[in-house]
């Protein structure tokens, strides 16, 4: 075996401090059933030559190797994925003293930034020999668990909402995977995949239910540090949120840093969620500990119709902790941004990913992002699922409904 250098010590659940072993498969927390973490051995990184030999590295999310969880070379299913560019954005009249970056995912392998935690997670899964896995998704993490499990030799299910974009069905069933489509959104989805899996044998690779698509999310911020630390880290970072591992991810990956004495101060991290699916941008203005489940909701955005994200307790304390907040937009400014990006500044947003830049008036008119400041954007995916006329047909029916 050819070794990572990875310094992974055990698995740690951030509720109630449990400690699991990490080589053999963990799902959640044995004690409390939340999320459980990834540890390193940090003391034993050696920063000045660690980040010399990163400049001689492939730029793929694997250059940080020894922060992620995957011990052998051979276990690790790669597409080539991570290295994204962070662009710098026209000023937008909606925030014209704002200095704007966007950090574009949308040119990963499987066109979305799930890429990054499932590369991870199903490399990780090999290697420690599991043979089946399965999860529920809104699309674009079902696509990329079926690409890296064709890419792993490994069985994957996925479980889909009917209302799922086409095109996110049919790649998931192109690379290999079994695709299960059932009624509702991802709660229901996930609650009836998961019974139906039952004991089956199959792993569930759900959002913050299994440790490492976490490790995987994290690189964003790790990259965000290594593409602008020089010039200085941006004073805020405004993430579509649906599930919250992004946000959970991108803080790990500063409290890291912090750790290894490399990053003072982090960047604020904006939630932004669509007006009718709000759970987790209400828990933060009612300074709730946890979130509760969203009633009826809907939006065009599929990755944020997420009405009870699992382990909130995490999201939240990622965004308080960066002394950050929630943001909702409307669908019809969702849209809006999906045209602004494409025509202002040559951007395929996904509706998710456009969802940032429509937060900006919002988020300026509250005074809580002010002139001068540089704030990344981030955009989780490809616009090109999308039909920019279907999602305006969507808008216009609700409107009217
Ligand atoms: C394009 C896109 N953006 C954002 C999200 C939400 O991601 P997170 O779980 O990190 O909040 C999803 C999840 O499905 C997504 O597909
Ligand atoms: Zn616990």
């Amino acid at each position: 075996m050819t070794g990572t250098g990875s310094l992974l010590s055990h698995l740690e659940c951030r509720s109630c401090c449990t400690r699991v072993e990490a080589d053999r498969a963990a799902g959640v927390c044995p004690t409390c059933g939340l999320a459980l973490f990834a540890v390193y051995r940090l003391d034993d990184l050696d920063w000045g030559s660690w980040s010399a030999s990163l400049r001689d590295r492939p730029r793929t999310l694997w250059r940080y190797r020894e922060l992620l969880p995957v011990r052998g070379s051979e276990a690790i299913a790669s597409l080539g994925e991570g290295g994204s560019p962070v662009l710098p954005l026209t000023a937008a009249p909606e925030a014209p003293d704002v200095r704007l970056l966007l950090k574009d995912d949308g040119g990963l392998p499987t066109g979305s930034f799930k890429a990054r935690g499932m590369t991870v997670a199903v490399s990780r899964a090999r290697e420690l020999g599991l043979r089946s896995l399965f999860v529920p998704s809104a699309g674009n993490a079902g696509v990329a668990l079926a690409a890296y499990a064709a890419r792993a030799g490994i069985n994957a299910t996925v479980y889909l909402p009917e209302r799922t974009p086409r095109p996110m069905k049919e790649a998931a069933r192109l690379y290999g995977a079994t695709v299960v489509e059932l009624p509702g959104t991802l709660r229901e989805v996930g609650a009836s995949a998961r019974s139906r899996e039952g004991a089956g044998g199959s792993f569930d690779m759900s959002t913050l239910r299994e440790p490492y698509r976490l490790e995987g999310k994290k690189t964003m911020g790790w990259e965000i540090f290594e593409q602008l630390a020089a010039e200085g880290m941006p004073d805020a970072i405004v993430y579509p949120t649906g599930g919250g591992t992004g946000l959970v991810g991108m803080h790990k990956a500063f409290q890291e840093l912090r750790s290894l004495g490399r990053l003072e101060r982090m960047p604020r991290l904006y939630a932004v969620q669509p007006e009718h699916c709000a759970p987790v941008v209400r828990a933060l203005h009612e300074d709730a500990a946890r979130v509760t489940p969203w009633d009826d909701p809907s939006t065009i955005a599929p990755g944020l119709l997420v009405p009870a994200p699992f382990s909130s307790e995490r999201i939240l304390e990622a965004v308080r902790e960066s002394k950050g907040g929630g943001v909702t937009v409307t669908d019809a400014e969702i849209v809006g941004a999906v045209r602004d990006l494409a025509r202002r500044d040559g951007v395929s947003a996904s509706p998710e990913g456009a969802a940032t830049y429509a937060s900006l008036r919002a988020l300026v008119r509250d005074g809580r992002v002010r002139s001068g400041e540089r704030v990344l954007l981030y955009n989780t995916g490809s616009g090109l699922p999308f039909s920019i006329t279907e999602l305006e047909s969507a808008v216009a029916a609700s409107a009217a409904a």
